[in-house]
């Protein structure tokens, strides 16, 4: 969908200044999916699908491609794209020297997915190797194999596919399609609500009462709230979306203001970066329309690579000239004294009158089918939770 001109007026710019729309249609579209048939093949991994999606739908504005090397190469040493825009995790297409080979500069390639779908097009602009360690380190901070975003940098092809795309075909969000909408169509949502501000919240976890709690102190300073779960690949050890959906679902159902809260997933793949997800997560929401963002505590974070507020630390740099409010929360928690939720800049009482989970020891109570305390997750939320995780361990036995 094109987003007009009044909306894009009155909704806030997006990043670089225009909402990119890659989706090809009607005839250009036709002779696009004729002509795809004698351009040589690639079969995409659902990450790599899944920024295509994000790049055509307008998410990952202004980019309109996967990176060349210039934009590359910036991005991973100073954060920023060639022409100085921040942007600070690389959207590449990695392929195999084998591949690559067999690649001309300038021919179109066609996409398809694992299920043999044609997706999309590529017009091949540029191939180039790069760094692994490099990338590793300063993209993620670590050359750690055991982080899984720099597994997935060690494992991937060494030459990167470069050049503008076309999405043909879109990829099946299956049971979430009524929360399936794109950028263009969040800003026309928050438009007709009449939301001039929106906080957008990124999550990849079930929701639990700290989330709610962040939620609703932002939610008392704007007009409204997108719920905005990745959905995208994540570590085989994350809760499925599926169930994390219907949590999101329930919650809202039972604790949030209809008028004021929607829940639209957000299609990319998570890559556990940490401080630089932070700064892409919310220029993507930007891009969405939010006019404001949550950071909290480890954001996009996974074991013990990141400080609890390095994200915030490092997004704190680029704030003002990333056009989205930044809301950062420390670390938050039910408090038995307190009866009430908080954090360490609210509550006074030390950590023994704190209720605390890790995320291994809910998924491990979850799994056992046992109840959450209700200090920690809505008793309707641990509900689904319990009955969606024993669903799925049945499917695989
Ligand atoms: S993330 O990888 O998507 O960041 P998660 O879904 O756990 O993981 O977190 C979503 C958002 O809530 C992030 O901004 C995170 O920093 C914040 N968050 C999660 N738990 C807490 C908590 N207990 N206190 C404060 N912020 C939190």
């Amino acid at each position: 969908m094109t987003v007009t001109k009044e909306i894009l007026e009155q909704t806030v710019q997006p990043h670089g200044g225009d909402l990119i729309n890659r989706e090809a249609e009607g005839d250009f579209k036709k002779q696009l999916i004729e002509d795809a048939k004698s351009f040589p093949a690639l079969t995409l991994n659902p990450w790599s699908l899944s920024d295509l999606e994000l790049i055509a739908i307008g998410g990952f504005s202004p980019l309109t491609g996967f990176m060349g090397e210039a934009d590359y190469k910036n991005v991973v040493e100073n954060l920023r794209l060639e022409n100085g825009l921040i942007w600070s995790i690389p959207i590449t297409l990695p392929v195999t020297e084998d591949v690559a080979e067999d690649l001309e500069i300038g021919s179109s390639v066609a996409l398809y997915g694992e299920d043999k779908k044609l997706y999309g097009v590529l017009e091949l602009a540029e191939k180039y190797t790069y760094d692994k360690a490099r990338e590793a380190k300063l993209v993620y901070g670590t050359t750690d194999v055991d982080h899984p975003g720099v597994e997935r940098v060690y494992e991937k092809g060494s030459v990167y596919l470069a050049g503008p795309i076309h999405l043909i075909n879109r990829p099946a969000h299956d049971e979430f399609e009524d929360f399936h909408l794109d950028p263009s169509e969040t800003r026309k949502l928050f438009y007709d609500l009449g939301w001039k501000t929106v906080v957008g919240f990124q999550t990849r976890n079930p929701v639990h009462r700290a989330h709610e709690y962040i939620q609703k102190a932002a939610l008392e300073s704007v007009d409204g709230l997108l719920l905005n779960p990745l959905v995208g690949e994540t570590k085989s050890d994350d809760i499925p979306a599926d169930v994390r959906m219907e949590s999101y679902q329930t919650i809202l159902k039972y604790y949030y203001p209809e008028d004021r809260s929607r829940l639209v997933i957000y299609p990319a793949a998570m890559r556990y970066a940490g401080p630089r997800e932070s700064i892409l997560h919310a220029t993507v929401r930007k891009n969405y329309g939010c006019t404001h963002f949550i950071v909290g505590r480890d954001h996009a974070g996974v074991g013990d690579y990141y400080g609890t507020y390095e994200a915030q630390e490092l997004i704190s740099q680029y704030e003002d000239e990333l056009g989205i409010q930044i809301f950062k929360f420390e670390h938050a928690f039910y408090c038995v004294t307190c009866e009430n939720m908080g954090t360490a800049k609210t509550c006074p009482h030390d950590k023994s009158s704190h209720v605390h989970l890790s995320g291994t020891k809910v998924r491990e109570k979850l799994r056992n089918g046992e109840q959450l305390p209700k200090e920690f997750s809505r008793p309707e939320v641990a509900d689904v939770l319990i009955k969606g995780l024993q669903k799925n361990l049945s499917h695989q036995e």
